[in-house]
């Protein structure tokens, strides 16, 4: 039992590390492309800000498939594919890998906002993110 509780522990505290160790880079990365200090101030309404899509008129934000409750699970607009929470709080396999996060940046803020996000942006968005 003890061992158990004690493997637990080491798999959750190596799993946390390895997050802030992606998204340290990343921001860090953001900086040298001319971010500033990060916030999570804003970043809320800034998830669930609704954006007229120029492409078919639809109205989109983060939280059209990754909720705007960032501890449950979302639903992909497109697919109905069910998305983990976003929050790490609950789901410690986010914010692992600097390629993923970079791919998924570039995909979701093309499709929800029709234009590439910020270095500042995408920082904000992993300040507040991390800390949920
Ligand atoms: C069309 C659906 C959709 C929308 C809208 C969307 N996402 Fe995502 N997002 C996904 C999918 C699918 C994944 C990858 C699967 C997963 O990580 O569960 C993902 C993954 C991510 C990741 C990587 C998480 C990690 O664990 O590394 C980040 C960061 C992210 N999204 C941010 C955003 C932000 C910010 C917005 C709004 C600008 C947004 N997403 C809008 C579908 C979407």
């Amino acid at each position: 039992m003890k061992v158990a509780i004690l493997l637990a522990l080491c798999f959750f505290s190596v799993n946390a590390i390895a997050a802030s160790n992606a998204i340290t880079e990343m921001l860090t990365l953001y900086q040298t492309e001319g971010a500033h200090d990060f916030t999570a101030d804003g970043v809320e309404s800034l998830w669930n800000k609704k954006i007229r899509s120029a492409a078919d008129g639809s109205e989109r934000s983060c939280a059209t498939c990754h909720h705007s409750d960032l501890k449950l699970q979302g639903t992909h607009f497109k697919t109905g594919k069910i998305i983990e929470p976003m929050a790490f709080s609950v789901n410690s396999e986010r914010y692992q890998e600097t390629k993923k996060i970079k791919k998924w940046f570039l995909r979701n803020c093309k499709w929800t906002w029709g234009r590439e996000c910020t270095a500042q942006e995408k920082g904000n968005f992993l300040t507040y993110l991390k800390s949920q």
